[in-house]
């Protein structure tokens, strides 16, 4: 391997920046060429390239989103655009690519990687945290910092007019994000995609918490909850069925994938890009790095890709006991 493509691709995450960083300066250390692919699969097709050495990545650790930008291609799906994307990673003599995003990204660098039989590796960056083969992706554990910090505040409020709040929150079809930002941030009910008990039992247990004494009250809802309704509508069946609580939503929307990372992402970050630079020096290819009982490991695309991320259910019971 003498030359190394690296990426942004799919929706951003805290942490991409200390990944360049980790993955261009592995290759300085290593006497290998490196170079940026600018808004990932699109810019690859277009052959958007710039060269980076290790001072190219300097002051970007700290700083969210992604110096590389970062785009969701439709022109990648096609044959025609990866058969393009392939000419230009040959003319620019790139000879291996590290992709840092979610699993739509790795699919593309799987299919990438049949069809013209080019290295790749994998470094999960979504704030989602919906990969198998990693207990942490990258983002994910600043996003639960910051939206445990808006919570908090949303609570101020909440609590000064006795009012109920749903707070929406990302994740996609996956509960992570919900689930832990809800138990660290004391929420009264959590909803998530993995777990339906109903719109009777939300009002009960809301019913149960105010007789208890509680006087405002937070319900933090995963985007992709499956009880059918969004959270307006659920103010809505709420105000209709009961009169206990003044009910107000907040979306908390994209501001939860800003923010400069948190040190845990950042060392991930690090760790995961010399881990995917040196697996390429031992003739490794096709698969994603992640973390796992806090080493870094190595994942066949395939599996991460095909597999569904699981939910702890521990988080369940915990939080059901914390807000008795
Ligand atoms: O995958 C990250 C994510 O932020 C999800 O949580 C969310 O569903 C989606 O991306 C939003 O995508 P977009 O940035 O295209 O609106």
């Amino acid at each position: 391997i003498k030359k190394i493509g690296v990426m942004t691709s799919g929706g951003d995450s805290p942490g991409m920046n200390a990944a360049i960083r980790s993955v261009v300066r592995s290759c300085a250390y290593h006497d290998i060429e490196c170079i940026g692919i600018y808004r990932g699969f699109q810019g690859m097709i277009e052959g958007d390239f710039i060269t980076m050495n290790a001072r190219s990545v300097k002051g970007i650790i700290n700083k969210g989103g992604t110096i590389l930008k970062s785009a969701r291609s439709k022109g990648f799906r096609t044959k025609e655009g990866r058969e393009e994307a392939h000419k230009q990673l040959i003319k620019a003599g790139v000879d291996a690519l590290v992709v840092i995003g979610g699993d739509g990204s790795f699919n593309g660098a799987m299919v990438f990687n049949k069809e013209f039989n080019f290295p790749v590796m994998g470094i999960p960056g979504t704030i989602d945290n919906d990969i198998v083969g990693t207990t942490h992706t990258l983002g994910y554990d600043t996003a639960l910092n910051t939206i445990v910090e808006v919570i908090d505040k949303i609570r101020d409020t909440a609590s000064s007019h006795n009012r109920l709040f749903f707070v929406e929150v990302m994740g996609r079809d996956v509960g992570h994000i919900a689930l832990n930002v809800g138990i660290g941030a004391g929420a009264e009910e959590i909803l998530i995609p993995e777990e339906d008990l109903g719109l009777d039992r939300l009002v009960e247990s809301l019913r149960r918490s105010k007789k208890s004494g509680k006087s405002s009250s937070i319900v933090v809802v995963a985007e992709g909850d499956k009880t059918g309704k969004n959270v307006f509508e659920l103010k809505d069946y709420v105000e209709a069925n009961m009169t206990e609580y003044e009910v107000r939503v907040s979306v908390l929307g994209h501001m939860q994938r800003g923010g400069a990372p948190s040190c845990f992402d950042r060392v991930l970050a690090s760790r995961m890009g010399v881990k995917a630079v040196e697996s390429f020096l031992e003739g490794k290819s096709n698969y994603m790095v992640g973390l796992k009982n806090d080493i870094i490991d190595l994942t066949p695309f395939d599996q991460a890709v095909k597999g569904k991320s699981k939910i702890n259910m521990e988080l369940i019971r915990v939080s059901d006991i914390m807000t008795t």
